[in-house]
């Protein structure tokens, strides 16, 4: 890799993660997380290397498997490491009127993913952004949260509650590493892309009218929200809401 700032993006082979790749890849060099998505990643990293060669590497994991996080972690290794995008998540539907050990299983996978490994993988990794704050004067992690940290999104009910005890870690982890230079914040999205990859129309008109400004949002949105997070030197402990003022209706 070359002399750029170092990022880690988890969940970055596709969709709104591989939107972050794009914009951070002007002035960082990418450490590119996937998991199941080996192929757009290997995509992704070529094009990126077309740009700007040795400025790319993919790290893979199971971010819901304690062992595959300290071997993510290790293959981050301990050079300075100037920003974390905690993007990756789980997201799917919960089914409260399943017998109780599988509920109950559903919201401890919740939590492994958009919370424990977030966790985890923040103070494993604390050293090497500590380094960069010495080194660079500042280093960041941004988590991709949700406007559903705010409140219960119907039939989603697991996802929600992991997503308000995120924005509890940004404070906490902000709080906790701050001394070492190393800020923390989150970003709360409102829609930007359907979960099959296009908004059905309907949908879109109905989001679209509860939002203030009167449309949904992109991944460029989240991107240059990120992109903002990370070179904010004076904003730690935040989550900021990219949802075009959709947190603003009841
Ligand atoms: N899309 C929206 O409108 C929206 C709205 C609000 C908030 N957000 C948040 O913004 C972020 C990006 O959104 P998105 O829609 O692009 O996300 P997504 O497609 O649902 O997931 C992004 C990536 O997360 C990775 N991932 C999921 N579970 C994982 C696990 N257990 N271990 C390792 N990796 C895992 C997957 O990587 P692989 O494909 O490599 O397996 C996936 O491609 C997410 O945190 C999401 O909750 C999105």
């Amino acid at each position: 890799m070359s002399q750029f700032p170092r990022a880690l993006i988890t969940g970055a082979a596709r969709r709104v993660g591989a939107e972050i790749a794009h914009r951070l890849h002007a002035d960082h060099d990418l450490l590119l997380h996937c998991r199941h998505s080996r192929d757009e990643a290997a995509a992704l990293a070529a094009v990126l290397e077309a740009a700007r060669p040795q400025s790319t590497r993919i790290v893979e994991g199971e971010l819901g498997d304690e062992h595959a996080r300290a071997r993510l972690a290790d293959a981050v290794g301990a050079a300075p490491l100037d920003l974390v995008v905690f993007n990756a998540s789980r997201y799917a539907r919960s089914d409260l009127a399943a017998e109780s050990t599988v509920r109950n299983r559903d919201l401890r996978d919740f939590f492994e993913v958009n919370v424990v490994a977030t966790w985890d993988l923040a103070l494993r990794l604390r050293p090497a952004l500590a380094a960069a704050a010495e080194t660079h004067g500042d280093a960041a992690i941004v988590v991709i949260l949700d406007l559903y940290a705010q409140r219960p999104l119907p039939g989603y009910e697991a996802y929600s509650i992991s997503r308000a005890a995120g924005a509890m870690l940004v404070q906490a982890l902000a709080r906790a590493f701050g001394a070492e230079g190393v800020r923390v914040n989150g970003i709360a999205p409102g829609t930007v892309l359907w979960a099959d990859g296009s908004l059905r129309a309907e949908t879109e008109a109905m989001l679209a009218s509860r939002t203030a400004l009167g449309r949904i949002g992109s991944p460029a949105d989240v991107a240059a929200a990120v992109r903002y997070l990370a070179g904010a030197r004076y904003v730690t402990g935040s989550v900021l809401p990219v949802d075009g003022g959709r947190s603003t209706f009841v």
